[in-house]
């Protein structure tokens, strides 16, 4: 099938990078992004591009090449559905917070919803390409909703989950590691692929079956948040041992079969997607009766609960065992650099923890609004939404977060975090004036030698 229209259900992280480059790379095909949530299609197409909905290095830039020329947002769902050849499902699957499989398995409604609409509209062949992350045999239950309630015209399904970092997600798209296509249909699966042979090279097109993409992806991330969280439980054996994680880190990754990336011990991992997808593959596991596989991948998260709690109690139990009342600056929101994205960052965990003890927190993060640090509060429930503001700040300077306070907690690797006077900091500190480092970013020495108590993870 020729493809010069194409649609994409979903303008969030996933949805608008992808299909920004895939419009950068193929100024023939018209890509259309739609998206029921008027306020994002509006940032989308905001003349000023620093209010794009997503920051993402790179990004803003391809945007102000492609958009309305041959890359568009809309919340015109039925029409991009109905004139594309192609349409992408890059919609969210979070974690069900109701009902079987809550807080475990990937709630569905989403997804199902847009395979009705798109059996609705569609009057002309289609093919149907999963880009979210999706349940290994998910593919069977669009096959099954397009084939009954279609018009009876034909879908074809195929699945490319998307491996983008966020952060790097620019970089990540237009160097590929390998382009997934899972699928039935060769027809199809080679129309996919020709849309991605514009940048990226046949050999590292990788086509397979339905059921082995799909399951592809959610081991990829397990695969990936598992060396976090075997990392991070090293970090808590070097605290114990006088060894260093990031010696242990580059010693072990030398090894050509284990690597050196993903090796950074850290207060434990965040993103959207690590958790949810693990928990997911536990519940599916679990689902087929495999307990010893479910409680394998189960290990990964508690690994991860336990690095960003004992990060905190570690905090509180070198302030004198009490943060009552004492001022504690949390420098980083978002769950890592180069991004405003918030999801699951542990920033969120830590400072709920230090606020159920009573601290006064104040929040600096280049990138993320006050208002979301608000609302990632709120949204655990652990107090009323007037007690989390009469008990957090949020600061545009880094500086006013830092004064006066007791203790500084580094949550995220912002490369200015490294740049900021250390020695004015220190002096408009409480003394002692502590730092946690959670991404171990610091200089060690030298914050000692300015005076600082510092303590970092795994060292
Ligand atoms: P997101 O929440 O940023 O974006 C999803 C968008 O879909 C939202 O804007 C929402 O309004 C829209 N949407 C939901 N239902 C809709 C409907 N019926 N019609 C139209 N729009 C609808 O999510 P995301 O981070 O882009 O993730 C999307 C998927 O991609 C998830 O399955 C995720 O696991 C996967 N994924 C995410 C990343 C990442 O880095 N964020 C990377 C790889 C894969
Ligand atoms: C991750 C995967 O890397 C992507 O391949 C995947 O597409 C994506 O999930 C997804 O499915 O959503 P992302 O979550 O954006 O991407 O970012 P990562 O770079 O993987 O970082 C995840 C978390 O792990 C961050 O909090 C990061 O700080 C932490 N991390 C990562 C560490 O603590 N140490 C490391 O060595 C690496």
């Amino acid at each position: 099938m020729k493809i010069e229209k194409i649609c994409c259900i979903g303008a969030g992280y996933v949805g608008g990078p992808t299909m920004a480059v895939i419009a950068q790379k193929n100024p023939k095909i018209k890509v259309t992004i739609v998206d029921i949530n008027s306020d994002r299609i509006a940032a989308w197409n905001s003349p000023d591009l620093s209010k794009l909905p997503i920051y993402e290095p790179g990004l803003a830039e391809i945007i102000s090449e492609t958009r309305d020329k041959n890359l568009f947002f809309s919340t015109d769902v039925d029409t991009a559905i109905d004139e594309a050849e192609m349409i992408f499902i890059s919609v969210n699957t979070p974690t069900k917070t109701y009902g079987k499989g809550k807080g475990q398995a990937a709630d569905l409604k989403y997804i199902e919803l847009c395979a009705r609409n798109i059996a609705k509209v569609a009057t002309t062949d289609k093919i149907v390409v999963e880009k979210s992350t999706l349940p290994v045999r998910t593919a069977e239950t669009i096959k099954s909703i397009l084939q009954n309630s279609g018009n009876g015209i034909n879908f074809h399904i195929l699945s490319n989950p998307e491996f983008l970092a966020e952060g790097t997600a620019i970089e990540d798209l237009l160097s590929p590691d390998r382009v997934l296509i899972g699928g039935e249909s060769e027809e199809a699966i080679e129309s996919l692929a020709n849309v991605y042979a514009s940048w990226v090279s046949q050999n590292q097109i990788l086509r397979t079956n339905l059921w082995s993409s799909e399951l592809s992806k959610l081991t990829a991330n397990a695969f990936l948040a598992q060396r976090v969280s075997s990392i991070n439980a090293i970090s808590e054996l070097c605290e114990h041992t006088e060894a260093n994680v990031d010696e242990v880190a580059k010693a072990i990754g030398m090894d050509s079969r284990i690597g050196s990336k993903f090796l950074k011990a850290s207060v434990g991992f965040g993103g959207s997607c690590f958790q949810k997808d693990i928990l997911n593959l536990v519940y599916i596991s679990r689902s087929y009766g495999l307990n010893e596989v479910a409680d394998y991948w189960e290990q990964v998260i508690i690994m991860n609960d336990h690095q960003k709690r004992r990060f905190s109690d570690k905090l509180i139990k070198t302030l004198y065992n009490t943060v009552s009342g004492k001022k504690i600056s949390i420098l980083g929101w978002a769950f890592k650099k180069d991004t405003n994205d918030t999801r699951e960052s542990a920033a969120i965990y830590v400072t709920d923890h230090l606020l159920n003890e009573q601290a006064l927190v104040s929040v600096y993060d280049p990138k993320v609004p006050e208002q979301k640090v608000y609302s990632d509060l709120n949204y655990l429930n652990s107090r009323t939404e007037q007690e989390n503001e009469d008990f957090v700040t949020v600061d545009k300077s880094p500086y006013s977060a830092l004064k006066g306070s007791h203790a500084v907690a580094i949550m995220t690797e912002w490369d200015e975090f490294k740049e900021y006077d250390w020695e004015k900091i220190y002096s408009e500190m409480k003394k002692p004036a502590f730092i946690f480092d959670g991404r171990n970013i610091l200089n060690k020495g030298k914050m000692q030698d300015i005076g600082f108590e510092y303590y970092s993870i795994g060292q």
